[in-house]
């Protein structure tokens, strides 16, 4: 990419390694679409249009993996567990959330190296959201 300055290169983040805004986009507007189809899941989320809920976690992830820090600039410090607290997360609902992003992730075609990491990353922080024993 950089023909004079190479070697120099700043290392490029996990976002922009897997694609940037465009790949963040796709895996979490396929995961809303197994959320919308799933009754049980869906339930669990209070506002009608899943959209804002969509673009909220999109920019979660952007962030989290090095991206525009746009989350934080409108949501503030994401406290991921304080904001999951008003929500019944059990098993079930960390079970079916994983297999919602397990379709997700997979339609995303990544390289196996970056597809682990980022798998490795959505199972540990689903279920240190689980705040509901069975
Ligand atoms: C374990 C199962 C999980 C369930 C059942 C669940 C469910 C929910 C629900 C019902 C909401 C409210 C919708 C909204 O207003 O945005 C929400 C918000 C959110 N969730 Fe989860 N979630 C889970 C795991 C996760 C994980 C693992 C992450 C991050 C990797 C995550 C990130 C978020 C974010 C960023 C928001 C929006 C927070 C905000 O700014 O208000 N969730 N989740």
């Amino acid at each position: 990419m950089n023909e004079i300055r190479r070697g120099t290169l700043q290392e490029q983040t996990f976002y922009e390694q897997v694609g940037g805004e465009e790949t963040f986009r796709r895996l979490v507007h396929r995961f809303y679409e197994g959320v919308a189809e799933d009754a049980e899941l869906r339930a669990m989320y209070p506002e009608e249009d899943l959209g804002p809920a969509e673009e909220r976690l999109r920019l979660f992830l952007i962030q989290y993996w090095g991206g525009p820090t746009t989350y934080s600039e409108r949501r503030g410090h994401p406290r991921l567990r304080m904001r999951h607290a008003p929500f019944t997360v059990d098993r079930a609902a960390h079970d079916a959330w994983l297999r919602h992003m397990r379709v997700a992730v997979d339609d995303l075609g990544l390289a196996p190296e970056h597809e682990q990491t980022l798998w490795n990353y959505l199972t540990y922080a689903a279920a240190s959201m689980i705040n509901t024993p069975d």
